[in-house]
């Protein structure tokens, strides 16, 4: 079987992405990140991949700040079709994907949230969450649909909120389990995988 093939998509600082760099550097995880794009030209995510020498591009989402364009989503799509990736992992990803990249990949794109979905979808989930005054919050990673971090759930990791917790304690807790629980997820799904992954 050769290794899984993901790309990854994200907005922000890559933490995730570079919690999956690691899991495969230290051989618990037998993929291989192929291609890395961000909405954000300037994104640390990019820098990190330049870091590791991993091919990364930018996604010209037309000026919209926030919409993400069905020209843009065909573009990521063959972009990571000519990349031959398997699985498209959303790392902090802050635009909603829709049926041009669905239907390019269908099944093939998960994502990772701060909170137990179905609780606290959308913005800064760990503030909601404290703001909500739950005993415990957590991270999941689910199959994305159409909608905003909603689809299947693959697999969640509860996290505990102290009382003394600010929004920053917590998100860091949240943040330390959401690297573990990335690449064990992908872990999980490539056990289940077939077809296109056999050699
Ligand atoms: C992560 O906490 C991820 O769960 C969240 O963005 C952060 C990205 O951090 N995603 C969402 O809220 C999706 N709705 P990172 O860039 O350091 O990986």
């Amino acid at each position: 079987m050769r290794k899984l093939h993901l790309g990854v998509l994200g907005s922000g600082s890559g933490s995730n992405y570079q919690a999956l760099h690691d899991a495969i550097t230290r051989g618990d995880l037998d993929a291989e990140i192929v291609m890395v794009m961000s909405d954000i030209p300037q994104a640390r995510i990019l820098e990190r991949a330049r870091e590791h020498g991993a091919p990364h591009a930018v996604i010209d989402c037309r000026g919209f700040a926030s919409k993400f364009p069905s020209e843009s989503q065909a573009e990521v799509a063959l972009t990571m079709q000519e990349a031959k990736v398997d699985l498209i992992c959303l790392a902090g990803f802050m635009r909603l994907i829709k049926s041009p990249l669905l239907d390019a990949f269908p099944q093939r794109v998960i994502n990772i949230h701060p909170s137990l979905l179905p609780a606290f979808p959308g913005l800064k989930a760990w503030e909601q969450a404290l703001d909500a005054k739950v005993a415990e919050t957590g991270c999941t990673v689910h199959y994305v649909d159409e909608g905003m971090d909603t689809g299947p759930i693959i697999l969640q990791h509860r996290v505990p909120v102290w009382p003394t917790d600010s929004y920053s304690s917590l998100h860091q807790r949240i943040q330390e389990a959401e690297h573990q629980l990335y690449p064990q997820a992908i872990l999980q799904l490539r056990m289940k995988m077939d077809g296109p992954y056999e050699a």
